[in-house]
């Protein structure tokens, strides 16, 4: 995956020329199960199964979770065969999350996406999560990155600044030292009583606060890391000082909501700002599901407006886990031809080097 792009497929002006084929792409690394069919970089159909019975707990059960992909994977395949107008015998190859996330999860899809490239003699594109979530930006639909960029992937179990310098060439440089950025969305919003997943209900509790009403910590470290846990005890710190309102207030969570944004989304951007100069970038994109926050497109668009940046951040549907991506990313592994293995189980903790 670090070689040069094969040169067929770049054109001289440093566009790149996706082949044609029909892909699969299979997603089944956390809580859904998504399945789409690219044709080149074109989305011909996505069908995703959300899992909602997570939400009573208040976070993912991972037995759970591989129980309801089961459940889900076949006739989440057949919708986005017929969605598609497509057969299985019309697909050119399958693209599938290898990992990292949870085993069981990733087991269920690695299985079924290896069972399906055997019985029909398909190349088969092992792909990397959150690699995949950066080329979600190569997806037909939205500008595709022209130059090297800085981007931020911000998601429930990772947050890392990844210099991009092709599609193959992804290097993290930047990455959480203890909790990601949805995970400080979530718990924040577990301990004020929201459902889960809380990043959604906060973000739309903030458009209704002031960002001004509570000052929480910020981390205090050089370099390009992160770190979001001292910022969850700060907010834990002030609703234990303010018990009476911690259920009852609406007003008062919409200000802890729109607080803990302003204060992420800071961290985020300054981050990003930093490292784009660092590495001289002059274009910027964020992925993954804390990128569906109102908050962070609107700031993340002010800065690339201010500092004369492209600016690159995915619709909506390839925000959070999404098949569209790991198919995208089975485009940019046949260029290279890292066909995977029938033997080869699932990598949960898989680094991205
Ligand atoms: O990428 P993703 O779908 O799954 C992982 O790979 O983790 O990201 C899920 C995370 C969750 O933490 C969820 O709360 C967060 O993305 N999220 C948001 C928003 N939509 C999803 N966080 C903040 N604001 C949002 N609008
Ligand atoms: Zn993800």
């Amino acid at each position: 995956m670090s070689e040069e792009p094969m040169k067929e497929f770049v054109a001289e002006e440093g566009n790149i020329t996706v082949p044609s084929t029909r892909m699969l792409g299979i997603e089944s690394s956390c809580d859904d199960t998504s399945i789409a069919v690219l044709e080149g970089n074109v989305v011909r159909s996505q069908f995703t199964a959300v899992q909602h019975i997570h939400a009573k707990y208040g976070g993912v059960v991972p037995e759970f979770a591989s129980r309801a992909h089961q459940r889900h994977i076949l006739p989440v395949l057949e919708g986005a065969l017929a969605q598609a107008g497509c057969a299985l015998s019309d697909l050119d190859g399958i693209a599938y999350t290898r990992g990292p996330g949870l085993n069981g999860s990733l087991l269920v899809g690695s299985s079924f996406a290896r069972g399906l490239a055997w019985s029909l003699d398909l190349p088969l594109w092992p792909i990397h999560h959150m690699r995949a979530h950066v080329l979600a930006h190569w997806i037909s639909g939205s500008d595709s990155p022209k130059q090297p960029m800085m981007a931020l992937t911000v998601s429930g179990g990772h947050t890392q600044l990844v210099d991009v310098a092709s599609p193959w060439e992804l290097n993290v440089v930047g990455t959480t030292l203890d909790d990601a950025a949805g995970e400080a969305f979530d718990k924040v919003a577990k301990m004020i009583g929201l459902p889960y997943p809380g990043g959604p209900e906060v973000d739309r509790l903030a458009q209704l606060g002031d960002p001004q009403a509570f000052q929480f910590t910020t981390p205090q470290i050089t370099g390009l890391d992160f770190s979001f846990s001292g910022l969850k005890t700060s907010v834990l710190r002030t609703l234990e000082k303010n018990q009476a309102q911690r259920t009852k207030n609406i007003a008062w969570k919409q200000d802890v909501c729109a607080s803990l944004q302003h204060t992420i989304v800071a961290i985020l951007v300054s981050r990003l700002e930093k490292a784009t100069d660092h590495f001289g970038r002059k274009a910027v994109a964020i992925q993954g599901g804390v990128s569906a926050n109102s908050g962070l497109r609107k700031a993340v668009q002010a800065l690339a407006e201010k500092r004369g940046w492209e600016v690159h951040i995915p619709p909506f549907e390839y925000c959070t886990d999404n098949g569209a991506m790991i198919a995208m990313a089975g485009q940019f592994s046949s260029m290279k031809n890292a066909q995977g293995r029938l033997d080869e189980g699932p990598l949960p903790r898989w680094p991205m080097t």
